[in-house]
């Protein structure tokens, strides 16, 4: 099986809502998609990941699959996606699926059928008696009654979204046909959604008491997840020219050397969060004053722990987080924040993966008014918080900063109406700056956040150091300053960022013999660093 091209590849992530809308209903779509193949080419892209497009309620968006071979009508049809997976091949792009597997819609077949304790599908969930104190990731409590068959059954999300029972094989069979029916369908691979989620402690014991996700000890990274990895490795995996990316939350790199070596046979890479908390306590509701440092320090722990034993992942942005300007740069410094964090993410070693708008700089809508937010997550939130006596205005400053709706405002193509998005009126609002901040005002600016990132694109395709290089932090307890080092036999790279404001003293007489293969700013001092300036400094082994 061939790992370079998913290690050497660019992924970008369309979150289909809200890419394209081809039929002006104001929801993106698969057609929307393919017409703008020739843009992804454009800034160079090898891999499209597509969020889920499969025949959902919508309760969450299309994380809540009813059926998992049929695609919802406001996306397209089955025949819109093989038509997408023929022109994304011909440009040379490969498709990668969302494998929403630790959970189906409440509507889905299989779990109508379980409520009916029909045949085999009667264990087909976890059902229970009694409820158990655990709870989920939307601030809910995770078991709840089902009149019908009168019991309880588990969902780590939504109650829309009931969590499938692994132990039973006859449901992991189930999970491979779906595997094998996009494989077979021409896709190269899926990102499989919160996927260490998906083994349950299946006696369900009490969980202890916690401040969020009580049980979790019951449901993270319980030791048979690496069991039924395996099993869909040899079963299918191991049998297509195909990458795995998993998303692992609350995962640590001795549990993620687990999952992605690729002796053990179970997933190629994952999605990390540590380097997602660094504004944040725990969870990003517990909001705390942004430290470069509390970036820097998982960033380059996961470089150290993975190298030469598993694989990275590098992202700031995707379709669950606000935009990474407001978190981690500064809006002031719009430009300079934007171009310094792809420095400083995709020089690393890892696949970069660009989420939707973040190759143009968009930023968070921060909506005022709760009712513009369509995020169920964002709406509970507010209710627990509301429960909990917090104050209106203190729930929406929240909301404004961490909503998942940020993210998942309309592309922002040109400044005509809706930003170039529909000619209908968009299913979410879109940020008011897609006048100032769009595709079109930036594809033929050489000064631009895209063409910034089209070099960064280009020069990982010219230095095999980015891709394979070794890792070593430079000036590590430096509060301010992010710079690393990449090297191997035929290259030297110095990664320089600075995150604040200000200019910042740095003597780079160290680096003289070297060339400045890429920054930020046009003019560049000996002695300082200007606010959010980036360099890349190349020198070549003899
Ligand atoms: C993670 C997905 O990225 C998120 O959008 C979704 O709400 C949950 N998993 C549940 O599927």
């Amino acid at each position: 099986m061939q790992e370079k091209w998913y290690k050497e590849g660019v992924v970008y992530q369309i979150y289909p809502r809200s890419f394209k809308d081809s039929n002006s209903d104001g929801i993106g779509d698969v057609s929307g998609i393919i017409e703008k193949i020739p843009y992804l080419k454009e800034i160079g892209i090898d891999i499209l990941w597509v969020s889920p497009i499969y025949k959902s309620p919508m309760v969450d968006n299309g994380y809540d699959i009813s059926d998992y071979y049929d695609i919802n009508p406001e996306f397209g049809t089955l025949e819109d996606v093989k038509k997408l997976i023929k022109e994304l091949h011909k440009a040379d792009i490969k498709l990668v699926m969302d494998l929403v597997i630790n959970h189906t819609s409440s509507e889905h077949e299989w779990f109508k059928r379980s409520i009916k304790k029909d045949g085999k599908y009667k264990d087909y969930y976890h059902w229970e008696d009694k409820p158990i104190n655990w709870t989920g990731f939307f601030g809910q409590k995770a078991w709840t009654y089902n009149e019908d068959r009168k019991q309880y059954y588990l969902h780590l999300f939504a109650k829309e979204q009931p969590d499938l029972n692994y132990e039973n094989k006859y449901v992991r069979e189930d999970v491979k046909k779906i595997m094998r029916f996009w494989l077979d369908l021409g896709v190269d691979g899926f990102r499989c959604d919160v996927i260490n989620l998906i083994a349950k402690n299946n006696k369900y014991p009490k969980g202890k008491f916690s401040p969020i996700l009580v049980g979790k000890e019951y449901y993270l990274n319980q030791p048979k997840l690496h069991d039924y990895l395996k099993e869909f490795n040899e079963d299918v995996f191991s049998k297509y020219d195909m990458f795995t990316v998993g998303e692992t939350v609350f995962i640590d790199t001795e549990t993620a050397k687990l999952l992605t070596n690729p002796k053990r046979k179970e997933l190629n890479m994952i999605f990390q969060f540590d380097h997602m908390t660094s504004d944040c306590h725990y969870v990003k509701w517990f909001m705390k004053k942004f430290k470069p440092f509390n970036l820097k320090k998982p960033l380059s722990k996961w470089q150290n722990e993975l190298n030469g034993v598993g694989w990275n992942t590098l992202y700031l942005e995707n379709h669950d987080q606000p935009r990474s300007i407001n978190r981690f740069g500064s809006l002031k410094y719009w430009y300079e924040s934007a171009t310094m964090l792809a420095t400083m993410l995709y020089f690393q070693q890892g696949t970069p993966f660009i989420y939707q708008g973040q190759e143009i700089g968009m930023t968070n809508a921060s909506f005022t008014n709760l009712d513009d937010y369509k995020d169920l997550e964002t709406h509970n939130i507010y209710k627990l918080g509301r429960k909990f006596l917090f104050s209106h205005k203190r729930m929406m400053k929240k909301i404004m900063n961490m909503s998942r709706d940020n993210g998942r405002t309309p592309m922002q193509w040109d400044n005509t109406t809706n930003g170039g998005f529909s000619e209908g009126e968009p299913w979410i609002k879109l940020n008011p700056n897609y006048i100032d901040i769009n595709v079109k005002k930036q594809i033929n600016d050489e000064s631009s956040v895209l063409s910034y990132y089209k070099k960064i694109i280009k020069l990982r395709k010219e230095y095999r150091t980015i891709i394979y290089g070794n890792y070593i932090d430079i000036d590590f307890m430096n509060k301010k300053i992010y710079s690393y080092k990449r090297y191997d036999d035929n290259y030297e790279l110095i990664i320089i960022c600075n995150f604040i404001d200000k200019s910042y003293k740095f003597d780079i007489t160290k680096y003289k013999e070297y060339k400045l293969l890429l920054t930020n700013y046009k003019d560049n001092y000996d002695g300082f660093l200007k606010p959010y300036e980036a360099r890349v400094y190349i020198n070549k082994y003899k």
